[in-house]
C-alpha cells in the first residue's frame, strides 16, 4: 500500500495542479519505497527528483497567480520559498542521520498536505472564479468588465457596422 494515498480533499479544483499534486506525492512514495530498500543512492536520486518537481510546480504555479492577478499572490510564494528551505534542511537531517526515516516521512506527508490544503486550496477558489468570469459572456451579452468583454463587443459592433 502506497504511503500516501490521494483522495478527493486533497483536489482544489484544477486539472492541471492537481494532476503535479499527484506527481508531488508520487515522490513521496516513490522515497518511501527507496527507504525501504536502504538504498542511499536511490534516496539521493528520488531526493532530487522530489526537490527538482517541486521547483518547477511552484513556479507554474507563481506564473498562474501572476497571470491571474492574485491578490494573495506574494504571501503565497513566499510561503513556497520556505518550504523549499524546509524541504532541503530536513533532506540535510536525513544524511547526516540526525533524522530518521519515519520522521521524514512523517515531515513530507504534513509538508505537502499542509501546503495543498492551505494555500493551494484558496488559489484554486481564485481560478475557478477566474474561469467562471471568463466563461460567462458565452451565456449572456451583458459582461463588459471580464477579459472575453471587450472583444464580444467589438464582435457586435462589427456585425452592427454590416
Ligand atoms: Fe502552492
Ligand atoms: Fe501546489
Amino acid at each position: 500500500m502506497p504511503y500516501m494515498i490521494w483522495d478527493k480533499s486533497l483536489s482544489i479544483g484544477h486539472d492541471a495542479i492537481d494532476a503535479e499534486h499527484r506527481i508531488l506525492l508520487k515522490c513521496v512514495n516513490d522515497l518511501h519505497d527507496a527507504m525501504d530498500e536502504r538504498s542511499d543512492a536511490l534516496i539521493a536520486n528520488v531526493f532530487d527528483t522530489l526537490a527538482q518537481y517541486t521547483v518547477n510546480h511552484f513556479g507554474r504555479e507563481e506564473e498562474l497567480m501572476q497571470n491571474t492577478d492574485y491578490p494573495d499572490a506574494t504571501h503565497h510564494a513566499n510561503e513556497h520559498t520556505l518550504l523549499v528551505d524546509i524541504l532541503e534542511e530536513h533532506r540535510k537531517k536525513y544524511f547526516n542521520g540526525e533524522e530518521g526515516k519515519e520522521e521524514i516521512l512523517h515531515f513530507l506527508k504534513l509538508w505537502l498536505v499542509g501546503h495543498i490544503k492551505g494555500c493551494d486550496l484558496k488559489l484554486g477558489e481564485h481560478l475557478k472564479i477566474c474561469q467562471m468570469t471568463r466563461e460567462a459572456p458565452k451565456e449572456g451579452l451583458a459582461m463588459e468588465e471580464t477579459a472575453a468583454g471587450p472583444k464580444r463587443h467589438q464582435e457586435i459592433e462589427k456585425i452592427g457596422g454590416r
